[in-house]
């Protein structure tokens, strides 16, 4: 995780997707266990390193079968599986109402990408163990929005997250 932490900032200012990708390719580390909150039916964010106005890295640890709200970014987001397989739902909106794009299995040691413009996703663990997941923000964000309902645009909404 160190070499990690050392050279996130520095892959992040060249803006390349590729150099991006290839320091998650080699992101690996040894994962705490108490990452997660063993009681939660949910998901758990663990912050890594916030950098204001550059980029958030986190462990998300996902209970066995949580899944996120479908949601947008506001940012750039970068992914591994780095324990476990995550299935991500990808849907695009077409101003009434979200359709379905793509279902993907993520296995472990997967990379991916996605913004606003490429669509807004769910994750979903589908299994019976613990999931952990990295992710890459750039720049940091606080809100998004979520959509309750795939029909139903006037349900989405704006929630806060806290990333002090
Ligand atoms: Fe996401």
């Amino acid at each position: 995780m160190n070499s990690l932490i050392k050279n996130v900032g520095k892959i992040v200012k060249m803006r390349s997707n590729k150099e991006i990708f290839r320091l998650l390719a080699n992101a690996n580390f040894p994962l705490k266990k108490d990452l997660c909150k063993k009681k939660s039916n949910s998901y758990t964010r663990n912050i890594l390193q916030n950098i204001k106005n550059e980029y958030i890295l986190m462990v998300i640890c996902w209970a066995p079968h949580s899944k996120s709200p479908i949601h947008d970014h506001n940012c750039q987001c970068f992914y591994k599986v780095l324990e476990g397989s995550i299935v991500e739902k990808r849907y695009i909106e077409d101003g009434k109402k979200l359709t379905k794009i793509s279902k993907t299995s993520l296995g472990n040691g997967s990379i991916g990408h996605i913004n606003d413009d490429l669509g807004v996703h769910l994750m979903e663990n589908i299994t019976n163990d613990y999931v952990y997941t990295l992710h890459l923000y750039i720049p940091p964000y606080e809100t998004c929005n979520i959509y309750p309902s795939v029909d139903d645009l006037s349900q989405k909404k704006s929630i806060l997250y806290d990333i002090s």
